[in-house]
């Protein structure tokens, strides 16, 4: 069995922390660090070693490459490394005030952070005035100074690491999820979150194939069999095995047995940073304390008390490292894109085991008015959907900006019934919308991409959108997977509506060709890419358009500012004529969305008064639209399709064209500046 067990060099350590940084990276990336142990020597003194670095993940792994042996022989049976990677909130990107943040110049206690401490003000005059001097502008300093202030402060010897995590929590506002590491506790980690995710991750260190397991089971039967289900650390596996040989297993002996030294953990705030190592998470709650000692995991809640259980499930992840890569494409994005006609079906698949919406259908159907609420790209997917909805639902409908929803205290009542739109469904501002609309008790429904999350937890009911792991930062598969979510919510609501049948089998029909729909979009691209090559060097790009098609103009515009730098807007034609006229001239690139819907005819005025002022519009259109094409400088043919599902297939194209700009203007797509994938600060 020895031979099994795979102890850790310091290559590897270092090659898993990074990897793993590598795969958060979309959560931020202006600067990144790590903390390992310095030696491994039990007669030494132990010591952490702190690398810090400004930049991508890429920056601080040369910077490890340099500075440390990393072919040195020495295994680690046990070693626990913490790394981040940052998305400045206060002080700006650099080393220092990178993370993991420290106590002292000793490193004694190390954390690494995600979310925002508000009253760290405070703690920090509290701290300074006990003679502590801070380093850096964060608020995350904080933390390690207050633990070994509790440290120097412990009342005994023996007090614990996690208990005296749990003092510095009692006096944390704000949102974190926290990993501590510490010089007083070799080997030990302790992690905690309020509002932000941590996950942990569960894999045996043993590897066996599937031939050596009857014959352990043989030679362990009866006496060790808990130390079997550690080393396979398939817990699936062994019940199977001990079911047909008639020996039951229960799962708790099963969970009990996965706390084995055999086992190791891996903390992290997304499954994407472990995936490739387990698909065995444990999804940690608010207030839990999870710490590693000895090898073996135990989790205990802040306030204790007889109705709160500390014990949680192991889950078993269906997401592949595969989904995660980004195969033949150059930019995560481009591939994303090029997903849609597969994303919008796995989307109308999943419509079968929406959570539990459902069963509130005739709560819904009573409501006074629905509420749609996002941020960015998810706020567009509500605008979008809105008029379907409206006439589905026969319900009004309020799209609102999660961030302005709030600074308005907007009344919210209890018979009001509210969405929240996300895909990495930990936005802060639509999560702390989510808690004041079920403050106020109204129903909250969640459509979120990612099972887990905070948003699809924390709401009453909800739908997974189904569109498989969305990397790039530039929102493309999630807005169209969004957007058929709500259209299909809009089909359930009317299902007994006799006078809406003919429009519903109109839509329904529209679901089912749009994958082939899309593909013809697709095929557009390289007629966009010869588009793009004329437009990089402008400095603006207007998108123009109303109706059904308004959201596309605000979509496109909003993908062309965040990952080109160009000045964009999206214009709703009918305003044209009260202010943006005026920016209309020969020189102005202009998009316009003319589509054949009620508003038709229109845009047909909007395109004429551009003209009028020279303006050279390029225009898309239906294919069969030969009107508008007599006017255009250039015309980008779209199939048609019902009015109401026709923005699946018009913002395709300017997604391509921000993608193409973004390259031929030399900008990394998948990381635009000073933006992140997931936005957990409000
Ligand atoms: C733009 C983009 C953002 C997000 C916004 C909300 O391409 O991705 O505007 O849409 O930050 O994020 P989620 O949907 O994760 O709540």
């Amino acid at each position: 069995l020895k031979k099994n067990l795979l102890p850790r060099t310091r290559k590897e350590i270092f090659e898993t922390l990074i990897k793993g940084l590598q795969r958060l990276e979309y959560r931020g990336y202006d600067s990144a660090g790590v903390a390992i142990d310095g030696n491994n020597d039990e007669d030494k003194e132990r010591f952490i070693k702190l690398v810090k670095k400004r930049g991508k993940v890429k920056a601080l792994e040369e910077e490890l490459y340099k500075q440390d042996d990393l072919d040195s022989k020495a295994d680690f049976e046990t070693h626990f490394g913490i790394a981040h990677t940052r998305w400045a909130t206060h002080g700006v990107p650099s080393a220092i005030n990178s993370h993991p943040q420290r106590s002292d110049k000793r490193n004694e206690f190390v954390v690494i952070h995600n979310g925002i401490i508000t009253n760290y003000k405070d703690l920090r005059k509290f701290l300074e005035s006990k003679g502590y001097e801070f380093e850096s502008e964060t608020d995350t300093e904080t933390i390690p100074k207050l633990i070994k202030y509790m440290y120097d402060n412990r009342e005994s010897e023996d007090t614990s690491f996690s208990a005296l995590v749990e003092r510095v929590i009692q006096q944390l506002e704000g949102a974190f999820a926290l990993v501590f590491k510490s010089i007083h506790y070799p080997g030990e980690a302790v992690a905690t979150r309020r509002g932000s995710p941590l996950l942990i991750g569960v894999r045996s260190k043993y590897k066996l194939s599937t031939e050596q397991i009857p014959v352990l089971y043989r030679t362990y039967l009866g006496l060790h069999l808990k130390r079997l289900i550690s080393l396979i650390g398939n817990i699936e596996n062994v019940k199977n095995i001990c079911n047909s040989r008639m020996k039951r297993l229960d799962s708790s002996t099963c969970l009990h047995a996965v706390g084995d030294k055999a086992v190791e953990f891996f903390f992290a705030s997304d499954a994407s940073a472990i995936i490739e190592h387990t698909n065995r998470v444990i999804f940690l709650e608010d207030d839990d304390i999870a710490a590693v000692t000895d090898g073996k995991l135990s989790i205990h809640r802040l306030k204790r008390s007889a109705s709160d259980d500390p014990s949680r499930a192991i889950q078993t992840l269906q997401m592949e490292l595969q989904q995660i890569m980004k195969g033949n494409f150059s930019a995560f994005m481009q591939k994303e894109i090029f997903e849609q006609p597969e994303s919008v079906v796995n989307t109308m698949r999943g419509r079968f085991c929406w959570g539990g919406l459902k069963d509130h259908l005739k709560e819904i159907r009573r409501c006074r008015r629905l509420i749609i609420i996002g941020c960015g790209t998810s706020y567009h997917a509500a605008v979008a959907t809105r008029q379907v909805l409206e006439e589905l639902t026969e319900l009004p409908v309020m799209v609102e900006l999660a961030s302005d929803f709030l600074d308005r205290n907007t009344p919210v009542f209890r018979d009001d019934v509210c969405f929240f739109i996300s895909q990495s469904g930990e936005t802060a501002d639509t999560l702390m919308a989510l808690r004041y609309c079920k403050e106020r008790r109204a129903l909250t429904v969640g459509i979120t991409n990612t099972v887990g999350s905070s948003i699809s937890r924390e709401t009453d009911c909800g739908v997974h959108i189904n569109a498989g792991p969305e990397i790039g930062v530039a929102s493309t598969k999630a807005y169209t997977s969004q957007f058929v979510s709500l259209v299909m919510f809009g089909l359930m609501m009317s299902e007994d509506r006799i006078s809406l049948q003919k429009r519903r089998q109109e839509i329904i029909s529209g679901l089912k060709s749009l994958p082939e729909m899309i593909k013809e979009v697709l095929s557009l691209d390289e007629k966009i890419h010869d588009l793009a090559l004329e437009l990089y060097k402008q400095r603006s790009l207007l998108v123009m358009g109303r109706g059904y098609n308004y959201a596309t103009c605000l979509e496109g515009a909003l993908k062309i500012k965040e990952i080109t730098y160009m000045h964009s807007e999206g214009i709703l034609a009918g305003e044209l004529k009260h202010g943006p006229l005026a920016l209309i001239d020969k020189q102005m690139p202009v998009i316009m969305v003319i589509m054949k819907d009620p508003c038709f005819t229109k845009c047909q005025n909007a395109l004429q008064q551009v003209t009028a002022r020279q303006g050279r519009p390029i225009i898309l259109c239906s294919k069969e639209d030969t009107e508008s094409s007599k006017f255009a400088y250039k015309t980008i043919e779209l199939p048609h399709t019902v009015d109401c599902l026709q923005g699946i297939l018009s913002v395709i194209p300017l997604q391509l064209l921000s993608f193409h700009l973004a390259v031929l203007r030399g900008y990394d797509v998948d990381f635009p500046r000073n933006l992140a994938k997931s936005v957990t600060v409000e």
